[in-house]
């Protein structure tokens, strides 16, 4: 049911954990079944480059795919401008998981909505 690479995020997830005094943090929730994911990101000015994701984790209380496109998201925007980070999209999470099960696709797919939730609380803040 589940892709090789889900199953790797799942169940040795990267950039697990809390940054503390973040510069942002990102809430989405599924209402339905109650997973809960948190995103913190640490935001660096480049010289060339501009805003820069530095440092990323995630906090996720839910399902193995809700884990692995959390990894996954950390994974695709760290080292990326505010600007790429916000292009990163739900399709672009469950490509480079290779594929989600379809019924998980709306259900636990999540992660690029709390990234750019987390970017927007970074510029809320400024
Ligand atoms: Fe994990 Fe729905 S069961 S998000």
């Amino acid at each position: 049911m589940y892709s090789k690479k889900v199953l790797e995020h799942f169940t040795r997830p990267h950039n697990q954990g809390v940054i503390k005094k973040a510069d942002g943090v990102g809430i989405v929730g599924n209402p339905t079944c109650g997973d809960l994911m948190k995103i913190y990101i640490r935001v660096k000015k480049d010289k060339t480059k501009g805003e820069v994701i530095n440092d990323i984790k995630f906090e996720t209380l839910g399902c193995a795919s809700a884990i692995a496109t959390s990894s996954m998201i950390t994974d695709l925007a760290k080292g990326r401008t505010l600007h790429e980070a916000m292009k990163i999209s739900r399709d672009d999470v469950a490509d480079a998981l290779e594929g989600l099960p379809p019924i998980k696709m709306h259900c636990s797919n999540l992660a690029a909505d709390g990234l750019h939730a987390a970017i927007k609380d970074y510029k809320n803040k400024k």
